[in-house]
């Protein structure tokens, strides 16, 4: 069993989307009942709202539905689950600052798993929304590629070629 928490800033751009395509993945891998899968925001600036409109109609472009309700992360969020996954430097710096530097060896840019270990732009800002779906798209297959290669029993595939 693994469990995953996409972080970003606000909870409902970057990692709602990231939370629905990881789901998407799995699911058509077969591996739903090996994760546990959440996202929240480092900010308490959106709680309580939906996925943003741009953000849910791209992921509905790529036959992926489904809701989340913003929500700020918490220490205990970090502890419990055993990957924190965040989009950017500065979520980085932020969830940092809020374990006081601790379990950073369950901390990483969602897109340190692929080969080109890069922030995930913040589309509130840049309106390129369809930039950061291939971005989290990207970052999503390489953390679970990593996740089949190091961590293979967890998700049910161990003594499986
Ligand atoms: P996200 O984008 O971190 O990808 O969810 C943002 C959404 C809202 C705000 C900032 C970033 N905001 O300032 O309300």
């Amino acid at each position: 069993m693994i469990s995953v928490n996409f972080v970003c800033l606000g909870n409902i751009c970057r990692s709602p989307m990231a939370e629905l395509i990881f789901k998407d993945i799995v699911n058509d891998e077969g591996r739903a009942p090996f994760f546990v899968i959440d996202s929240s925001g480092t900010s308490d600036y959106e709680i309580g709202n939906p996925i943003y409109p741009p953000a849910k109609k791209i992921l509905e472009q790529h036959g992926i539905y489904g809701e989340h309700t913003a929500r700020q992360l918490t220490l205990k969020d970090i502890k419990n689950n055993d990957y924190v996954l965040v989009m950017d430097s500065e979520n980085l710096v932020d969830v940092l600052r809020l374990t006081g530097g601790r379990y950073g060896d369950k901390i990483f840019k969602l897109c340190s798993f692929t080969d080109n270990p890069r922030d995930i732009a913040d589309p509130w800002y840049t309106h390129d929304f369809r930039q950061a779906y291939k971005d989290i798209k990207d970052g999503c297959k390489a953390f679970f590629a990593y996740l089949k290669r190091e961590r293979p029993g967890a998700i049910g595939f161990a003594g499986q070629n």
